[in-house]
C-alpha cells in the first residue's frame, strides 16, 4: 500500500473533525475567546457562514501547499482582505490560530497520531507564512 502524503493525512483529519458538528463552534469560541483583540474583529460575524468558509478554507490550504493554481490565486485573494490596510490581521493573531486549530483538531480527531499533527502544521504553517509575507 502506498505511503499515505502529508496532503492526504491532513484532508482525512480535516473530514474526521468537520464530521463532528462542535469542531467548528469550538475553534470558534477559544479562538475569539483568546483575546479582547481577536474578539472585537469578530463583532459583526454571521457565525454559521463563517464555519463554512473555515470548512473550504482548510481545504483550500492543502491545495494550496501542493501547488494548486487556483488554491494559490485564492489565498491571495484571502492574503489581500486579511492584509494591514484591510480587516488588519496581525502576525501574531495567526500564531494564536494555529495553535487553536490544531489543539482542537487534536481533541475531535479520533485518529490524530504526530504524523497527523506534522501534516497540520505543515500544511497550514505554510499558509500562514505566505498571508504574513503579505500583511
Ligand atoms: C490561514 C489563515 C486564515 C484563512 C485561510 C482565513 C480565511 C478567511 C476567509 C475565507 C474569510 C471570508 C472572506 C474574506 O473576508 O476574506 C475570512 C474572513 C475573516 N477572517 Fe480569516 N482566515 C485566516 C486567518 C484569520 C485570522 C488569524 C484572523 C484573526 C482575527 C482572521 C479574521 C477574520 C475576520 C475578522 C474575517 C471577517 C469575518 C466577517 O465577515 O465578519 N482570519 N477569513
Amino acid at each position: 500500500m502506498e505511503e499515505l502524503t502529508p496532503k492526504d493525512l491532513f484532508l482525512q483529519s480535516v473530514g474526521r473533525c468537520v464530521a463532528n458538528e462542535l469542531f467548528l463552534p469550538e475553534f470558534y469560541s477559544r479562538f475569539v475567546g483568546a483575546s479582547e483583540e481577536i474578539q472585537a474583529r469578530f463583532r459583526f460575524t454571521d457565525f454559521d457562514q463563517q464555519y463554512l468558509m473555515l470548512r473550504r478554507s482548510l481545504e483550500l490550504c492543502a491545495g494550496a501547499t501542493s501547488g494548486d493554481p487556483e488554491s494559490m490565486r485564492e489565498i491571495n485573494e484571502r492574503a489581500l482582505t486579511h492584509d494591514r490596510d484591510h480587516l488588519n490581521i496581525k502576525p501574531e493573531f495567526y500564531d494564536v490560530w494555529l495553535e487553536t486549530i490544531i489543539d482542537t483538531a487534536r481533541i475531535h480527531d479520533s485518529q490524530w497520531d504526530e504524523a497527523v499533527e506534522t501534516a497540520w502544521q505543515r500544511i497550514l504553517g505554510h499558509v500562514v507564512k505566505h498571508m504574513l509575507r503579505k500583511y
